[in-house]
C-alpha cells in the first residue's frame, strides 16, 4: 500500500480510503451482513488500507457500529477514522446540521458507535445556512481541545462557502478544515469549477467520493439494457441519473484503455483520479470482497497524459451540474 500525507498536514493515510457507506442497511443495495461487511474492513486492513470514511447518518449509526466492532482488533494507532454529521438523525428540532447543540451530541453519539476515545477526522458533511459557520467552527475547535477530534473536514458545498469558513476560521484563530470530500469521478468532474481550485490554492487534502460513479464506470452495465437485481444502479437513482450519453462516451474511453492495459475500467477509473495531483485519497466503496481487491489494483496502474485526455476528451466540467440549482 501507498500512503500520502493529508492536505498539508503530518497524517499519514493510505492512497485508498474505505468507505463505510454500503456497511448497513438502509438501502436496499447496501451489504445488510455484518459478518460481509466485516470481511471487506479486514481485508481492507491487510491490504494496508488505514483509512476509512464512515457518517453518523448511514444506516442511522449502523455503520459506525460496524465499523466500530471490526476495528477493535486493529492497533488504533495507525488507524484514521473519519466520520461526519449533519444530516438528519431523527425527529423533532435539534436533530440535524451544525448547530453547537447537535455537533457536541452527534460527536458523543458517533463515538459511542465507533467504540472509539477520539475520531480522527470530524467533517461536515453539508453546509448547514441557518446556522452561523462561527458557531459550527467554535464547536469543531471545542471538540479538537477536548481531545475528542483531531482533524477537520468538510464535504460538498459551493466554494465560495468554504472558502468563508476557511477565512473565517482563519481570523478567529478557530482550527481550518484540512481536508474536504467532493464527488468527483471521470464523469462527475463539476468540481474542478468549483471546489477543487480552492483546496489547490489552500492546500486541502482531497479525498473524492464516489470515486466510480455509483459502480456506472465499472463497464458492469450496458447502454441498451436495465440494469439487473444485484447492482446498485436497479433500485439507487443516483447511479441511474449516471446513464448519460456523454457518460458512455467517457466510460468507452475508459474501456478502451482498460483492454489496451489488460486491466479493467473500474481500476482505469481509480487510477485516473489516483493521477490528479491534489487528490490524496479516493474514497472506494467496494460491496463485494472481489470489488475491494479489484479497486486496490488500481494503484497499480499507470496513465500516460495521452491516456488521461482520452478520458477527459468526452465531457467538459460544468458547474453546477446539470439538474442542480447550488
Ligand atoms: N460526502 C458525501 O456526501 C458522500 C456521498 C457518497 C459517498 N460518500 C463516501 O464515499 C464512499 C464511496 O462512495 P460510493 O459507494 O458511491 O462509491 P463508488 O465506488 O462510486 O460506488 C460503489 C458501488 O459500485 C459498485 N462497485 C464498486 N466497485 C466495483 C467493482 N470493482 N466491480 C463492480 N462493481 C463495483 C458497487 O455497487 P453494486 O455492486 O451494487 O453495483 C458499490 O456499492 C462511501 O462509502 C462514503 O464513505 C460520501
Amino acid at each position: 500500500m501507498e500512503y500520502t500525507r493529508l492536505g498539508s498536514t503530518g497524517l499519514e493515510v493510505s492512497r485508498l480510503c474505505l468507505g463505510c457507506m454500503n456497511f448497513g442497511s438502509d438501502e436496499p443495495w447496501m451489504i445488510d451482513d455484518e459478518e460481509r461487511s466485516r470481511e471487506i474492513i479486514d481485508r481492507a486492513r491487510e491490504l494496508g488500507i488505514n483509512f476509512f470514511d464512515t457518517a453518523n447518518v448511514y444506516s442511522y449509526g449502523e455503520s459506525e457500529e460496524i465499523v466500530g466492532r471490526a476495528v477493535e482488533s486493529f492497533d488504533r494507532d495507525e488507524l484514521v477514522i473519519a466520520t461526519k454529521v449533519y444530516s438528519r438523525m431523527g425527529e423533532g428540532p435539534n436533530k440535524q446540521g451544525l448547530s453547537r447543540k447537535h455537533i457536541l451530541d452527534q460527536c458523543k453519539a458517533s463515538l459511542e458507535r465507533l467504540g472509539t476515545d477520539y475520531i480522527d477526522l470530524y467533517q461536515i458533511h453539508r453546509w448547514d445556512d441557518r446556522t452561523p459557520i462561527e458557531e459550527t467552527l467554535s464547536a469543531l475547535d471545542y471538540l479538537i481541545e477536548e481531545g475528542l477530534v483531531r482533524y477537520v473536514g468538510a464535504s460538498t458545498m459551493a466554494s465560495w462557502q468554504f472558502s468563508k469558513a476557511l477565512y473565517t476560521a482563519d481570523i478567529e484563530d478557530y482550527e481550518r478544515f484540512t481536508c474536504l470530500q467532493p464527488e468527483y469521478n471521470a464523469v462527475d468532474r463539476h468540481e474542478e469549477r468549483n471546489l477543487l481550485p480552492v483546496c489547490a490554492d489552500q492546500d486541502i487534502g482531497v479525498i473524492p467520493w464516489s470515486p466510480l460513479a455509483g459502480g456506472f464506470l465499472t463497464g458492469k452495465y450496458d447502454r441498451d439494457a436495465d440494469p439487473d437485481g444485484d447492482n446498485r444502479a436497479a433500485t439507487d437513482e443516483y447511479t441511474q441519473a449516471r446513464f448519460t450519453d456523454e457518460n458512455w462516451d467517457v466510460l468507452d474511453a475508459i474501456s478502451e484503455i482498460a483492454d489496451e492495459k489488460g486491466k479493467t475500467p473500474a481500476q482505469i477509473g481509480i487510477a485516473w483520479l489516483l493521477h490528479k495531483d491534489l487528490v490524496d485519497a479516493p474514497i472506494i466503496g467496494p460491496r463485494r470482497m472481489d470489488h475491494l481487491e479489484e479497486n486496490v489494483g488500481a494503484l497499480e496502474v499507470s496513465l500516460t497524459d495521452e491516456e488521461i485526455e482520452r478520458i477527459e476528451a468526452p465531457k467538459r466540467p460544468v458547474w453546477p451540474p446539470a439538474g442542480k440549482d447550488r
